[in-house]
């Protein structure tokens, strides 16, 4: 392997801009390569209809096909049949932290929420604008460097929510909790990344820039039977009884965003389904963790029970190496391993896109650095 030292001479940026990259960042993040040249295709032209993906009626029988065609591909994967049902919203997961709440929970009602990171506290937030929110256990102590176990959930709770990949904090959920309430969980970054008994779930949301596409769109899959039993009036657009009447078009989507969704799926199928995710990522995230475990510089950061095989997080040794290791990674390819600015550190995304040659790579960026410039 050969490392560009800095990218100042012209011979280096030859090098450097010849040299393949590898995308950690954790979204919008990597998407398969045949996934971007079929995108960039349909752009061009869908499907030989003389016209681009970009520029058809959300209404017409071709994009009516590909919703319908990516809703059947969703419930292939999981399995799930009515009463669930497959939306394709927009608002990011962000939205889905007002609209869960908004259909499903009554002022005088209580939410259970496992706290577990950033992102578990931003729905919680928004939940307590409509009812009575309970924290049943929260890693807030340590920050959140692992997943409470000994918890109770009150049976009386409208719902128990759960994020179970938090992105931020490098930590996963890897056993789903039981509750004998309706199970809602933000998927965001671990969606379709292992095999799960979706079963288990009442509602499930995920923003696809992570695992399944391109920002602008936000997998919901909701048992409908859980809807229609709040004593408030939910407006039309939040109502997601108006999105399962109308297919997910019961306003213009990004047709887009959902096109690139359906490629995703599709790929996922093809390369094997979740059981080939499962095992690929288990395989990239144990080689990353290895690797970390064994340096003097580098310290992963989550509890080895709870580490998450999405977004893998370290911290170094020698803080005063930080900008420096950043910029040697850029140089050699390995863009995007700076940790969100709420905490610092270094975090590696190994979505379902990432190949096994890319960790190998940043693996071996990470012991040169350590070797030659720690
Ligand atoms: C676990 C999780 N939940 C929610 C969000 C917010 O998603 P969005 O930006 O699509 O609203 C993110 C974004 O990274 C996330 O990782």
């Amino acid at each position: 392997m050969r490392f560009a030292a800095s990218p100042t001479s012209p011979a280096d940026l030859f090098s450097f801009a010849a040299m393949k990259k590898f995308n950690f960042y954790s979204g919008p993040a990597i998407l398969p390569a045949e996934v971007l040249q079929q995108a960039a295709q349909a752009v061009q032209e869908l499907d030989n209809l003389g016209l681009s993906l970009i520029e058809i009626s959300h209404r017409s029988k071709e994009f009516t096909a590909i919703v319908e065609e990516s809703i059947d591909l969703v419930r292939e994967l999981t399995g799930l049949k009515a009463p669930y049902q497959v939306l394709w919203l927009q608002g990011g997961a962000t939205m889905q932290f007002l609209q869960v709440p908004y259909n499903l929970l009554n002022r005088t009602a209580t939410a259970a929420f496992l706290e577990t990171g950033s992102w578990s506290r931003k729905a919680i937030k928004e939940a307590r604008l409509f009812g009575h929110v309970q924290v049943v256990a929260s890693s807030a102590d340590r920050n959140f460097t692992y997943v409470p176990k000994d918890y109770a959930v009150p049976d009386d709770a409208a719902y128990f929510h759960i994020t179970t990949n938090e992105t931020i904090h490098g930590v996963q959920v890897h056993e789903i909790p039981e509750a004998s309430v309706p199970l809602i969980a933000d998927m965001s970054s671990d969606i379709f990344s292992r095999q799960l008994d979706w079963s288990r779930f009442a509602l499930i949301y995920a923003g696809a820039q992570k695992n399944i596409g391109p920002s602008g769109a936000t997998l919901v899959i909701v048992n409908e039977e859980l809807l229609g039993h709040v004593d408030h009036p939910i407006p039309t657009m939040m109502d997601y009884r108006n999105h399962i009447k109308d297919n997910s078009l019961h306003n213009t989507p990004s047709t887009f965003a959902i096109y690139v969704c359906l490629l995703t799926l599709r790929w996922i199928r093809q390369q094997g389904g979740l059981a080939e995710m499962e095992k690929r990522n288990h395989r990239k995230a144990a080689m990353l963790y290895a690797a970390l475990e064994a340096s003097e510089l580098y310290r992963p950061v989550a509890e080895p029970d709870d580490r998450s095989l999405m977004n893998v997080c370290w911290v170094l040794t020698r803080p005063d190496r930080e900008e420096a290791l950043v910029r040697f990674a850029a140089e050699n390819g390995c863009i995007g391993i700076k940790g969100h600015r709420s905490v610092g550190g270094f975090r590696a995304s190994l979505y379902n896109a990432m190949p096994e040659e890319g960790v190998r790579h940043l693996i071996d960026v990470l012991r040169h650095f350590e070797q030659h410039h720690a």
